[in-house]
Parts: structure tokens; C-alpha cells; sequence
């Protein structure tokens, strides 16, 4: 419970003590929620603070692994980066990183490395970026974040993971040298264009072939990182045993973000979507030990995420275990019932087995619009 200066800012809170006006009216019940018309009932009554509980998201904050201004820090170096390499294909030159781009992508990885040392739980997710031109730069930085994770879970070396993360930093590179309009059209593409994108490994690793600062490791994963466990992938169509498992991590990791981030064509897959179609994918394409690994070092549904429960309730993430992130503790919200009171429940999924959480929702998108 706080005191809050009455302002549009407490809208969507829910008034914990009940408010009088100055002649001992009661104004406001106990348990209203703040939409406009109290807001405004307030103001025309002179009451200056409230006593409100942010219950939509009570305590819990939605935490990120990766800090905003570390995050816009390393997706805008990869943006110059990347950028230069297009810049040098419209000049018609034969694109290659130069040394001080080489520089500028260690210094990225170096942040990412430190900054996860630092994180002291399992967590991570996974940041929406709608403007698609940028969604190149944005998915290079989180499949290296999701790929030093798993690498380090799976108890790599620090100079590989440090390698393993310097190829995923720049695996869609080659991606510069393909058309943009193929890697933004909205809609499907065709068999043609469709091949064209497909030669961005290759294109990728021409661009970092020649420099011998980047490691052998990662011009593999830039080179191999599209290929599948079933022969199915590509440019080489290699299969099982012949795809290094360090090539392995970038793949899954690379698959997970593509699917739950937004892009031009289509919207974002809802995380258990995610799990879903990789797990399916597992069984013949790519590595289960990986897909397990990246599972359990991820946490699906962070505390302050949005759920929908299998029978329509919809509530926050409050807390879960991290042998069971999964199935974590859920405050549930009836809104809109009687006297605009808001009934907050918690439940936990763990105990409920008949439950399952079939969607996520924007909390933020909620507080700001749904209320007013
Ligand atoms: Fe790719």
C-alpha cells in the first residue's frame, strides 16, 4: 500500500482505504479500481492523495537479463557494423569487416558477457522491437545473450563461449548483401526469392572469411547456422554428427527468437507456441539435448508477464521455482465485476495440474488503455 498524489498516473490502481470528502462523505469504496470517472470524482473533490495498490502488478516487477541501455548499446554497434557491409555492397566492393568493425563487436560481446555474469537468476525476455528495418541488429544481439546462456549451461569453455557469441553476434550478416526488400517483404516469398535469402550463410561467411581477428568457431556458425540434424538445412545439406554441436546452440537459439519476436509478416508466436514447434522440431531437426538446455536456462514466463489460464482467466506472473518455470505462481484478476471491484487471486500452477497457461497478454498495453 503507498500514498499517491491523485494524477492520471494512478489510473488502473485499486484505492486501498476508502476516501471522504471534506464533509465525511464517503467519495470513493475500498477496493475501486481508478478509471476516468473516479479520477475525475477525486479531482473535483479536492483530494489531493490516495492510498492505492498497484494490483495489476502488486510487488512484481517484470525484470529483463539484459538492461535497456546495455541492450541499445550493443544492438547499435551491431547496426553500424552491419550497415557498413551494406554500405559497401552498394559501392560495389567486395564487403569484408574491416578490423576496428572487429573491435566494436568484442567490445559488444564483452558487455553481454559481463552484464550476464552479473544477472543472478535465471531470466530472460525477450524484448518486442516492431520497427522491422532493425530487426536484424535486435535478433543478432538476443540469439547471442540466448547462446552464451546455453553454452554456459551446457559448460563450455570461456574462450568458446566467447567464440560461439562472436558468431552469433554476426550469424545473419550476410543477410547485408541480400536484397533488403526480400528480408522485409511482408508475405511470403517465393521458390526464387526464397533462395536468394537462403545464400545469406554463405554470403555471411565470404564477408568474414579473409579476417583472421574473427575466430574459426564463429565463421562456422555463420556459415552452418541454417543447418538441420535431418539433412534438411542449408547451403551445405549437412546431417547429424557432421554439424558441430557449438553450430548446434546458435541454431536453436536462432529458431527460438525468429518465432517470439514480432515481425513484418506476421505477429509474434506466444512463447509456449515457441516451446511448442521446437519441441515437435526436436525430434528430427534439431539437437533435444540443446533444446532442453536452452528450456531450462530460460525462463518462459517471467515474473510480471501476462498470462491467459486454459479456462480464460487471465492474471500476472508472480513468482515460480526454477526447477519449474513452467508452472509458476499466478495472481489471477476478475475485473470488471461488481462496483468495479478488483479481485485478485493467487494461484499456483504447480498445485493445479487441470491448468495450463494457453496465452500471454500485454500488461503494460493493459495499465495505459484497458482502464480509461
Ligand atoms: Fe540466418
Amino acid at each position: 500500500m503507498q500514498s499517491t498524489q491523485v494524477s492520471t498516473s494512478i489510473l488502473g490502481n485499486q484505492i486501498v482505504e476508502p476516501v471522504y470528502s471534506e464533509h465525511g462523505m464517503m467519495l470513493i469504496k475500498k477496493g475501486t479500481v481508478i478509471n476516468n470517472d473516479v479520477l475525475a470524482k477525486l479531482l473535483s473533490h479536492n483530494v489531493d492523495v490516495v492510498y492505492v495498490l498497484n494490483a495489476l502488478k502488486g510487488n512484481v516487477e517484470k525484470k529483463s537479463m539484459i538492461p535497456e541501455p546495455q541492450m541499445e548499446k550493443s544492438v547499435k554497434a551491431i547496426k553500424r557494423v552491419f550497415d557498413d557491409i551494406m554500405h559497401q555492397e552498394k559501392l560495389g566492393v567486395k564487403a569484408v569487416i574491416p578490423y576496428e568493425n572487429v573491435k566494436l563487436v568484442e567490445e559488444v560481446l564483452e558487455l553481454l558477457l559481463e552484464t550476464l555474469e552479473q544477472a543472478d537468476e535465471i531470466l530472460y525476455t525477450v524484448v518486442d522491437l516492431l520497427q522491422s528495418d532493425a530487426y536484424t541488429y535486435k535478433h543478432n544481439v538476443n540469439v547471442a545473450i540466448l547462446s552464451i546462456l546455453t553454452a554456459k549451461a551446457l559448460d563450455y569453455k570461456i574462450e568458446d563461449i566467447r567464440h560461439i557469441a562472436l558468431g552469433a553476434l554476426l550469424h545473419d550478416i550476410g543477410k547485408m548483401r541480400v536484397p533488403q526488400e526480400l528480408i522485409n517483404k511482408p508475405g511470403a516469398l517465393t521458390l526464387e526469392e526464397r533462395r536468394e535469402v537462403e545464400k545469406h550463410p554463405e554470403l555471411g561467411y565470404e564477408i568474414t572469411e579473409s579476417v583472421s581477428q574473427i575466430p574459426y568457431l564463429a565463421k562456422q556458425i555463420i556459415r552452418l547456422h541454417h543447418e538441420k540434424l535431418d539433412g534438411s538445412g542449408y547451403p551445405l545439406g549437412l546431417k547429424g554428427i557432421e554439424i558441430p554441436e557449438y553450430v548446434k546452440i546458435v541454431t536453436v537459439c536462432d529458431m527460438y527468437d525468429a518465432m517470439t519476436t514480432n515481425r513484418i509478416y506476421r505477429g509474434k508466436m506466444p512463447i509456449y507456441r515457441a516451446m511448442d514447434v521446437l519441441m515437435t522440431e526436436a525430434v528430427y531437426k534439431i539437437d533435444p539435448k540443446i533444446y532442453r538446455t536452452l528450456t531450462s536456462t530460460i525462463c518462459i514466463f517471467p515474473p510480471g508477464s501476462g498470462v491467459v489460464l486454459s479456462d480464460g482467466r487471465v492474471g500476472i506472473v508472480s513468482n515460480y521455482r526454477n526447477a519449474n518455470p513452467s508452472r509458476p505462481r499466478v495472481r489471477v484478476l476478475n475485473l470488471g465485476s461488481i462496483n468495479n471491484y478488483l479481485e485478485v487471486e493467487e494461484i499456483n500452477l504447480e498445485n493445479e495440474r487441470t491448468l495450463f497457461i494457453k496465452d500471454t497478454w500485454d500488461v503494460e498495453l493493459f495499465s495505459e488503455m484497458a482502464l480509461k
